[in-house]
């Protein structure tokens, strides 16, 4: 299916790892031209080498999406180096863990990576693509949005930002600009569900297992219809389907990508 991306610009926050690399490769590999950026410059020129290697161009550059003096340069240098953006994806954000995250402080980082981040990259494009009178924005949300089982930080910023998602989609109707937000479950990102303080610790917790490891896996059969964890190329595959032309009667949504989760854990 040609997804007629080719010669398109896609600006990917985060995209050095996860879910974000693999859409920064799916758009390079569909033709697009991309734009990433991310906070270790080491992973930004490796992945910049990796894309390139696909045949396609990239810039790559350093910014934290927290920091809106950073955000702006980002996005003004991807307008000065290709005159146009055509899809945005805003999957950046990492927020503090464990109990931290329900501080005052921890529910402010959470609201400022995962709400603010998106909503200011948000604006500082928008103006652009109301001119082209046509893009795709795609906001990276969570399955905790919809269904926490405890009172989660991240689960609220998640929610505001689907609701943002929806507000915007209404707003930016008229100018033939979509925006969804995909809503993944637990996916395999080692480093992220590994990590002290995660999601995948809490569960290893919960079954009174010493390998976060295994305890996922058993998770994952248990609780998914899939049997697995989902992968990030599986997640990127339906945001790159979304900025797609072959996606335009959809506006507006939320797609949950979570390999058919029955209990909720996030
Ligand atoms: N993994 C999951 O199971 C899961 C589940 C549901 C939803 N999600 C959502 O999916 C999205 C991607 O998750 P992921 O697991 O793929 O993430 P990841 O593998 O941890 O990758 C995050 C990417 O964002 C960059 N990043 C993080 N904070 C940043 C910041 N403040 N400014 C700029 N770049 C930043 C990272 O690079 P640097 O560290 O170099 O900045 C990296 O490139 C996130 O919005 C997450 O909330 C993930």
């Amino acid at each position: 299916m040609d997804l007629g991306l080719s010669n398109k610009v896609a600006v990917v926050t985060g995209g050095t790892r996860g879910v974000g690399k693999a859409c920064a490769c799916l758009f390079a590999k569909e033709g697009a031209k991309v734009a990433i950026c991310a906070r270790n410059v080491e992973r930004l020129k490796a992945v910049k080498d990796e894309i390139e290697s696909l045949g396609a161009e990239v810039l790559a550059l350093q910014a934290d999406v927290s920091i809106p003096a950073q955000l702006k340069a980002f996005i003004s240098s991807v307008k000065e180096r290709f005159g146009r953006i055509d899809v945005l994806v805003n999957n950046a954000g990492e927020a503090v863990r464990g109990e931290g995250a329900r501080t005052d402080e921890g529910w402010e980082d959470h609201l400022r990576q995962y709400l603010h981040s998106a909503r200011w990259c948000c604006q500082e494009v928008s103006g652009l693509m109301k001119e082209q009178r046509s893009g795709a924005i795609i906001n990276l949300s969570s399955v905790a949005a919809k269904r926490p089982r405890e009172i989660s930080p991240l689960g609220a910023a998640k929610a505001a930002l689907n609701n943002y998602t929806l507000g915007l989609a209404i707003e930016m109707a008229p100018y033939r600009v979509r925006v969804n937000a995909v809503c993944p479950g637990i996916f395999m990102t080692p480093h992220r569900i590994l990590a002290p303080g995660s999601v995948g610790e809490r569960i290893a917790r919960g079954y009174g297992m010493s390998s976060v490891e295994e305890a996922l896996t058993r998770y994952a059969r248990e609780n998914t219809l899939i049997g697995r964890l989902p992968e990030p190329e599986e997640v990127a595959n339906v945001v790159v389907f979304l900025a797609s032309e072959r996606a335009g009667a959809l506006t507006g949504s939320y797609v949950i990508v979570d390999g058919g989760t029955l209990r909720f854990v996030l």
